[in-house]
């Protein structure tokens, strides 16, 4: 597979990578099962996506231990990024971004994952009581200590905090300028996909011209763009798509003709390639600095995600993307 570089470590990876999240979280959870999830991170390594998408919180713990099975036979095929930040109690979601748990959440992560180095440990989210150049000089020290390699930052909470009238990732390109004083950023991890390009008019600019890297969260709109979801045929109580605002009945339907955007360029280059894999190829258009992580447990998703580094879209295939309609539904 082809190898692209992220970040100012000049890490290395293979184009697409892979997404363990719906492994053990977000996604219809009575379909995830420890073989199969293996089964398909043996897969991706040997078709060469070497880079492993992980968290703490995804389970929690359980996706690293299971990525901790694999490392622990295959180290040098992979690149292992997780990340730290967030804690799953009870009710809800907290960050926590006090310097000594960065520091021991680093080293349960580390046991976890049955390896001494992470390759790429990202911070998930700020924590709003914790002044951000704290926790990430605790990380940077972390690099210092040769537990990691290199630093990322997500942006995929980005929405949440979006105040009105700001562009979305306003506030995240200040948070990237201030911690860029205290260690250079090697990656930057936020949704980009065919129905949410919000990356492109400032973040992906801000990490070109930085040599820092860029890895796509949710590259297939949450499953969404691989044409496979049915309109009206609902999600598990617990899965994320339950209550997301483009997965109603409704909003599937009316944004179907960007799947139908995607199966008609698909087309064009052979009957046997897909929407996703046209999702795919549009990402990694962007940029030789980007780095789609799709997310699956199934080995057939991984082998077929995988192909799509080497699907080259036209000129006018990038066009026709360009004028698909706009998605409706929205977070705001
Ligand atoms: N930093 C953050 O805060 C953050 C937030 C969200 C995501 N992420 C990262 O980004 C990764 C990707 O995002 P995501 O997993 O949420 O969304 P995604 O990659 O857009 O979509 C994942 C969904 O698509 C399905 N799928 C994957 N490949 C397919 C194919 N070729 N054909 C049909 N269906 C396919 C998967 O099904 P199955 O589940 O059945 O395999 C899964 O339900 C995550 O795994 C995670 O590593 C990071």
């Amino acid at each position: 597979m082809e190898r692209r570089t992220i970040g100012a470590a000049a890490l290395a990876v293979g184009a697409v990578g892979l997404g363990c999240m719906p492994m053990s979280w977000a996604y219809s959870a009575s379909r995830q099962r420890g073989d199969e999830s293996l089964r398909a991170v043996h897969r991706a390594l040997d078709l060469g996506s070497s880079l492993l998408d992980t968290a703490d919180m995804y389970g929690p713990f359980t996706n690293e231990l299971l990525v901790g099975r694999a490392l622990k036979e295959r180290r040098p095929d992979a690149f292992v990024s997780t990340k730290v930040g967030l804690l799953v109690g009870d009710q809800h979601i907290v960050a926590n971004g006090r310097p000594g748990y960065v520091k021991r959440a680093c080293d349960a992560s580390l046991r976890r994952l049955q390896t001494d180095v992470i390759d790429l440990y990202q911070l998930h989210r700020a924590d709003p009581e914790v002044p951000v150049e704290e926790t990430w000089g605790a990380m940077a020290e972390l690099v210092q200590a040769g537990k990691v390699r290199a630093l990322g930052l997500c942006a995929v909470g980005a929405r949440a905090g979006r105040r009105s009238g700001a562009r979305l990732h306003d506030a995240t390109i200040r948070q990237l300028e201030r911690v860029q004083q205290v260690f250079p950023v090697s990656a930057v991890e936020a949704e980009l996909s065919v129905w949410s390009p919000e990356a492109l008019e400032t973040l992906l600019p801000w990490c070109e011209t930085r040599g820092v890297g860029f890895l796509a969260a949710m590259p297939l709109g949450n499953g969404f763009l691989t044409g496979r979801l049915r309109p009206g045929a609902g999600f598990e109580a617990d899965d994320v798509r339950a209550r997301h605002p483009r997965f109603t009945a409704e909003m599937m339907a009316a944004n179907q003709p960007i799947v139908a955007g995607l199966r008609r360029v698909a087309r064009r280059h052979g009957e046997h390639v897909t929407p996703a894999q046209v999702a795919l190829a549009w990402v990694l258009a962007q940029g030789p600095h980007v780095v789609p992580v799709p997310g699956t447990k199934q080995e057939r998703w991984v082998t077929e995600n995988a192909a799509a580094a080497t699907l080259r879209l036209t000129t006018e295939d990038l066009r026709e993307v360009a004028e698909l309609p706009p998605a409706q539904g929205s977070w705001d």
